[in-house]
């Protein structure tokens, strides 16, 4: 139904779309999940012409809407938007507000309009709100009546930017009811959404975005159970990250002791653990193998769940492949074996990486 071809959309400062490319198919229901800032709301914004894509096109129902000469108005008929503030027009009542785009855009006789707006109230639950004005509702009435004045025009998809996330923790919930009913009604819809738990549920597919596109595309099972991709992991699992490179021998050490302090500090890591990890990280990195390479190109990640309680320490690095259990420096691989719950290195075939050791750190 919705075809993206190299979309690109490039601000001043941010590409938060780089090279978007998916197929969205009649019947999905999408959430779209990621951390703040990676092109969510642009991507809506893209898909119904709120936003000009810099590059790339956009087809809907096999007609490109990006080219030069669509007509807007036409394609965002079917496309209902529903967004964070409701928008809903404040001076006239709520059925007019149903009313207002079927009558002007659509052609639909008033009372056509009429009819047709009350089954739609009837389905979000407000029939008897017909006559009052969008200030006289709660937060959660107004988003209801957000959602049916979209589906007024009868759109053939409905795209839902962070519909419950102005609203009052306790009216949740009759949000979420009225969109988890609409897809179950088969209608194709996108979601933006902070709300794990309801991504999880309501939808059949799942974006993880980062990195300037859809960096995970995959089913709710796949994404919440197994992502398989680091990023998608971490943003699950809510871990709390460090990431650390090093690239030549006279890098700051101090000033990376006291990084990996502040790291622990912020994010209240127990005082063992950070210890632990302050040694793994001298131990292996400055005194195994650092001392290795004539070139060191590092890379480390430290990984906290506090779920677990557990700090996960995973270090990669260039050179020919050698096992830290091997490399001779017996004194710290033994002081580093002692301290940790788990050690375990592989031969790495990445770009930049050909050693990768993971540590466990648990507390004991
Ligand atoms: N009109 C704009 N002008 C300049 N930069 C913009 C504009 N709109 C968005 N951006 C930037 O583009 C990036 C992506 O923004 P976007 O709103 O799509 O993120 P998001 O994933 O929806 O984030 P959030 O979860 O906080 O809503 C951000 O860095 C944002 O600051
Ligand atoms: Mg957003």
């Amino acid at each position: 139904m919705i075809r993206l071809e190299h979309v690109k959309k490039v601000y001043p400062d941010v590409t938060p779309l780089k090279d978007v490319s998916t197929e969205i198919h009649t019947g999905s229901v999408i959430s779209v999940i990621g951390p703040s800032g990676t092109g969510k709301s642009t991507l809506l914004r893209c898909i119904n012409l709120l936003e000009r894509p810099d590059g790339g096109k956009i087809f809907f129902e096999g007609e490109e809407i990006t080219r030069r000469g669509c007509t807007v108005p036409k394609v965002r008929q079917k496309m209902g938007m529903v967004f964070q503030q409701f928008n809903l027009f404040g001076h006239i009542t709520v059925i007019e507000n149903l009313m207002l785009a079927p009558v002007k855009l659509k052609g639909l006789s008033r009372q056509e309009a009429y009819d047709n707006g009350m089954k739609l109230l009837r389905q979000v639950g407000l029939a008897e709100k017909v006559l009052n004005y969008p200030h006289e509702l709660s937060g959660g009435q107004k988003q209801r009546i957000a959602i049916a004045r979209a589906l007024a025009m009868n759109p053939e998809v409905i795209l839902l930017d962070e519909p419950t996330s102005a609203l009052d923790p306790t009216m949740v919930g009759e949000v979420q009811a009225v969109i988890r009913d609409l897809a179950k009604t088969g209608k194709t819809m996108m979601i933006v959404t902070h709300e794990m738990n309801f991504a999880r549920s309501v939808s059949n597919r799942v974006f993880y975005m980062d990195e300037g596109g859809i960096y995970e595309d995959g089913s709710p099972e796949q994404i919440f159970g197994n992502p398989l991709r680091e990023r998608t992991r971490r943003f699950i699992n809510r871990l709390k990250v460090l990431e650390l490179t090093i690239t030549g021998r006279d890098y700051d050490f101090l000033g990376t002791v006291s990084m990996i302090e502040a790291y622990c500090q912020k994010n209240m890591i127990a005082r063992k653990l950070c210890n632990t990890l302050q040694l793994a990280f001298e131990e292996l990195i400055q005194q195994i193998i650092l001392p290795e390479l004539e070139e060191p190109k590092i890379y480390a990640a430290a990984e906290y769940s506090e779920e677990r309680e557990e700090l996960d320490l995973v270090v990669r690095w260039n050179g020919r492949h050698m096992e830290p259990a091997d490399s001779g420096n017996e004194l710290s691989y033994s002081l580093l074996k002692g301290s940790v719950s788990g050690i375990e290195y592989r031969p790495a075939e990445l770009e930049e990486f050909t050693n990768e050791v993971k540590i466990v750190i648990r507390p004991r």
